[in-house]
């Protein structure tokens, strides 16, 4: 694994980082106090919320499952759909939106300089005590970027111990590089691509239709592509998916095993351009019911203890 690029021995970034984790575990900035961007990414569940969707302000449900923040600095873009280009952008989404956080932009600066608590802690991170919308975003960013994993089994026989993986991982680790395919998208240390691919997952023409990529790029090309998530703690963060519609790793699989679902053409689509295609990379593997528990054993090997972060005291 590389190390995040923050310089966590630079003094005056400590301070940003000191406010941002303040701020991603205070509820206040949210319109109701009650929901802090803990609330869904949670740090005893590896940065996520373990929930098919998120259920936000009034517990109004998201359309799409949280992802896990570990190792969010990686990508080079945010959300399962690439819309937010930086970690500074991606922070006004929650906070803005009606099924999240439900707190007006116009008024959280506002509402943060009431709390007195909160000044040296600004000036501390930007030299002054001026409190601004960029600056919330600014610092919860550079907090996430301090989120990782930790070491895993699978890092231990890379740096040499041979009896870090069990048979069964090896033969699953030599799976996911050939007969099974994953490593087409799912690479490198952290295991993804950072692309974005049409695994079927569209639903398209149902009441969960969701079409990814396409939403903001209106590209056809890009219809039902999402971003490839990493790997690295993928066995706790489950439901999987962007909608959180598998529950079990075992039906994951069983999905992967036969290519992904594929859209079926109904009656007057034929010419439709948003048919959704899925991705050429993924198609029938035909492991067995053993090669697959091999798999999901590898996986298991790419676990790490979830790191407790807590705050004790909030600004006031
Ligand atoms: C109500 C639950 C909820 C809250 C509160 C919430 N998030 Fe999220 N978060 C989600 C969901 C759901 C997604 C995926 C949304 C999507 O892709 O459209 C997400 C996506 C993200 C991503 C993108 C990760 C990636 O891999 O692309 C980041 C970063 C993030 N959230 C940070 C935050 C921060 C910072 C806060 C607080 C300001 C916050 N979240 C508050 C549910 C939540
Ligand atoms: C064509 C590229 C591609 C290939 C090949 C591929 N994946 Fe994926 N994988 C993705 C994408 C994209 C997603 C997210 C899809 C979504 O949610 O819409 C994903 C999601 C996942 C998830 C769920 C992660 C989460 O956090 O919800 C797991 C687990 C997974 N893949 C494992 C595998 C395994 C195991 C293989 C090999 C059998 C494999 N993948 C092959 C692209 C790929």
């Amino acid at each position: 694994m590389q190390p995040s690029p923050i310089d966590l021995t630079n003094d005056s970034i400590q301070k940003v980082i000191e406010l941002g984790k303040l701020l991603f575990f205070d509820t206040r900035i949210s319109g109701s106090n009650r929901i802090s961007c803990a609330t869904c990414h949670d740090p005893a569940l590896h940065w996520a919320d373990g929930k098919e969707v998120s259920l936000g302000h009034e517990q109004l449900p998201n359309i799409r499952n949280a992802p896990s923040l570990e190792n969010v600095w990686i990508y080079n873009s945010f959300f399962w759909d690439g819309r937010a280009k930086t970690l500074v952008q991606q922070a006004e989404g929650p906070i803005s939106a009606h099924n999240e956080m439900n707190q007006d932009l116009k008024a959280l600066a506002k509402k943060l300089s009431r709390i007195k608590g909160y000044k040296p802690y600004f000036t501390a991170a930007f030299g002054s005590s001026v409190i601004t919308n960029r600056r919330v975003f600014e610092s919860l960013a550079t907090f996430q970027q301090t989120i990782v994993s930790g070491q895993t089994s699978f890092d231990k026989f890379l740096s040499g111990d041979k009896d870090a993986l069990t048979d069964q991982q090896l033969l699953g680790l030599h799976l996911f590089r050939t007969k099974a395919r994953c490593m087409n998208c799912h690479y490198g240390a952290y295991f993804t691509d950072k692309e974005f691919h049409n695994i079927g997952l569209t639903e398209y023409g149902n009441k969960n239709e969701d079409l990814g990529l396409y939403n903001f790029t209106k590209k056809p090309e890009d219809v039902g592509k999402f971003k490839t998530p990493g790997l690295r703690n993928v066995m706790q963060t489950g439901p999987w998916f962007h909608q959180g519609s598998v529950k079990s790793m075992d039906s994951l699989m069983v999905l992967y095993n036969m290519g992904m679902p594929e859209h079926i053409v109904k009656l007057g689509q034929e010419n439709d351009p948003l048919l959704p295609k899925n991705d050429k990379l993924v198609r029938g593997i035909m492991l067995t019911i053993r090669e697959r528990k091999a798999l999901i054993a590898f996986l298991e090997a790419l676990s790490s203890p979830s790191i407790l972060v807590r705050v004790e005291k909030l600004p006031n």
